[in-house]
């Protein structure tokens, strides 16, 4: 009966999906069996006993056994299908503890996911295929819900409070995520794109962050990532002092440093802050400066240098 379940069905996309679907055709088997044999029986009860002049009307009888049959047999069926549904539910609730874990970012009328590593992408998500991978999800403003039909998730997207969903994708190529719950005058564009890929373009995605640093000058692409990564949490851009020195009119400068040497502020010393920040520590601050290795690209690294160099 596959033709009836991938007319009815979307395509199956996560690990889970062939289970889920297995369920579902069981009971909509289960519902048109039995509906055929009611109804079935019904109809031939009507016409079997129909009223015909003359004919003695049947004397009603009680039959205790076939009462209990036709009680407890249903009864048994549906204690049945709740043990297998909760069985399923259950494997779905609880992520697996090796599962990559995503942040999702709901908002009136977009989709954010954040990465372990920091990446941040909006209305897209690449996957590993075949990679267990764990969505903790929250609202920054109304209620939403997020609803992969082919890796068959959906759960609500909540303010206030997180909610969760895993899945293991494992159909390559593009899916669908769509918002399944009303939110307002967009809630039909809130869509984002769910990309399955190869372990290797998984990681050249990683590696590059796609081709968003493209679309921008250095400089600008700089300041995205002075205003994302935390750098503006220390680093003014005014010449006011905060926990580290202010990025205004830093470059070309001869920085004096602990312990009395003094460095040219250059590509190399720039870099060097952001990867080994207790490398070189400017004098009269702390060595406080976390690392950034592994959490800047090449790209963004550029972009950084080049938005201190237009800071004139
Ligand atoms: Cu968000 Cu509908």
């Amino acid at each position: 009966m596959e033709w009836l379940r991938s007319a009815l069905l979307p395509p199956q996309g996560s690990a889970f999906a062939g289970e889920i679907d297995f369920v579902y055709m069981f009971i909509l088997w289960l519902s048109i069996v039995l509906f055929v044999g009611i109804v079935g029986a019904e109809l031939y009860f009507v016409w079997r006993y129909r009223y015909v002049p003359g004919r003695p009307t049947p004397h009603q009888t009680h039959n205790t056994k076939l009462e209990i049959i036709w009680s407890v047999l249903p009864l048994l069926l549906c204690v049945g299908l709740f043990f297998w549904g909760i069985d399923g539910y259950m494997k779905f609730a609880v992520a697996p503890g090796d599962a990559m874990e995503v942040q999702v970012t709901a908002k009136k009328w977009l989709w954010q996911f954040e990465y372990p590593d920091g990446t941040r992408t909006v209305n897209e998500v690449h996957l590993p295929a075949d990679k267990p991978v764990h969505f903790v999800m929250t609202s920054e403003d109304v209620l939403h819900d997020f609803y992969v039909p082919d890796m068959r998730v959906k759960r609500d997207v909540i303010p206030n409070r997180y909610s969760e969903i895993w899945f293991t994708p494992t159909a390559l190529g593009e899916h669908v995520s769509t918002c399944a719950e009303y939110c307002g005058k967009g809630h039909s564009d809130m869509h984002a794109k769910v990309f399955v890929e190869t372990k290797e373009k998984y990681e050249e995605w990683m590696a590059t962050g796609g081709d968003e640093w493209m679309k921008h000058t250095p400089e600008e692409w700089g300041k995205i990532q002075y205003e994302q990564k935390g750098c503006a949490t220390c680093h003014s851009l005014d010449g006011a002092k905060s926990k580290g020195p202010s990025w205004k009119g830093i470059w070309g400068k001869m920085e004096k440093l602990q312990g009395g040497k003094t460095v040219l502020v250059d590509e190399a010393y720039v870099r060097e802050s952001m990867l080994q920040p207790q490398a070189k520590v400017v004098e009269g601050f702390e060595p406080v400066m976390p690392t950034f290795q592994g959490l800047l690209r090449e790209n963004e690294i550029r972009g950084l240098v080049a938005f201190i160099k237009s800071l004139k």
